[in-house]
């Protein structure tokens, strides 16, 4: 069997969140009650993947490692890579390198949010694949700041294009990506598109001209947002909130999908519980403990 490593990309200068990107990397904002790192994190984790790789720039990166340490606590291992500049999603398969080298690689892009009960089998199967790559398809409004996926009438994929100016799919690919091997092979063809970076789309026109891309649609039951802008990052606060009121359940809480995902056990689980519990999350995490079944949760 294939090793599965998992990237989160956590770069960029996040212009468009300008002035909350000044001094804080958008990675880092909250999304409602938590940063938003834990939520592609903890997507990756619920697929089953346990060895991590966060590539950001310098300073963003001791942030980021002073939130999330090297993950020995949550039963994963997470190393930092810098990227000096935003060169775009696919340089961090050459920035990676040596780290994936021989492993299948799982993508997801630190802005994405990603939420439902359908999403861990649907990782899972794409884990299955040990060559090709899968990416997803979600039906969007306005599919124009987004990559998106051409299909036939048959559903067969038939192209992918970067922010389309012309509308020609409404279905939008998220980020969150799996690959083969080849990828830092085939991201070392690519060439910076006009803005200057290389592009994710490109990597996956690749795999689709080889006959090796395998879409596969989100129905109704995965929710997917994105913090991009001021709105995208209000409304994604907004959905969180009124899930986790309603069930009583976090969303994207990394303690939580450890103990769940089996990474650590029970008594792993209580040493990361403050013994008083003054915060809402801490609080959070003693319920986990006496709520029961906790597994049918
Ligand atoms: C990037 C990708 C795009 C993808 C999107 C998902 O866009 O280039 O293909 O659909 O993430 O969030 P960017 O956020 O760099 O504009």
């Amino acid at each position: 069997m294939k090793k599965w490593k998992g990237i989160i990309l956590a770069g960029g200068n996040g212009s468009r969140l300008f002035p909350l990107t000044q001094a804080v990397n958008k990675h880092l904002l909250p999304v409602y009650d938590k940063p938003m790192i834990y939520y592609p994190l903890t997507t990756l984790m619920l697929g089953g993947l346990r060895d991590f790789i966060i590539i950001s720039d310098p300073e963003a990166l001791n942030q980021i490692r002073t939130l999330l340490g090297d993950g020995t606590r949550w039963g994963i291992a997470i190393a930092y890579r810098t990227q000096e500049r935003a060169g775009g999603i696919a340089e961090c398969f050459r920035i990676a390198a040596a780290d994936i080298a021989g492993c299948n690689v799982a993508v997801a892009l630190g802005d994405n949010i990603f939420y439902g009960a359908g999403l861990p089998r649907l990782l899972s199967q794409a884990m299955i694949h040990e060559t090709g790559a899968t990416i997803f398809g979600y039906e969007v409004a306005d599919p124009s700041g987004f990559g998106v996926v051409v299909l036939d009438t048959t559903g067969r994929a038939i192209d992918l294009e970067e922010k389309p100016k012309a509308m020609r799919s409404r279905l939008a690919v998220p980020g969150l990506y799996f690959y083969d091997e080849r990828v830092v092979a085939i991201s070392n063809e690519i060439r910076p598109s006009a803005r200057g970076e290389l592009e994710i789309t490109d990597v996956n026109r690749h795999y689709l001209a080889t006959g090796d891309l395998r879409v596969t649609l989100f129905g109704r039951g995965v929710a997917w947002l994105d913090g991009g802008t001021h709105r995208d990052l209000y409304e994604a606060s907004q959905f969180v909130k009124v899930i986790e009121e309603r069930t009583g359940l976090k969303i994207a809480c990394p303690e939580e999908v450890a103990l769940r995902m089996k990474f650590i056990d029970q008594p792993a689980f209580e040493l990361l519980i403050d013994p008083n519990p003054k915060t809402d999350y801490q609080l959070y995490l003693r319920s986990l403990l006496e709520a029961s079944p906790l597994t049918e949760r």
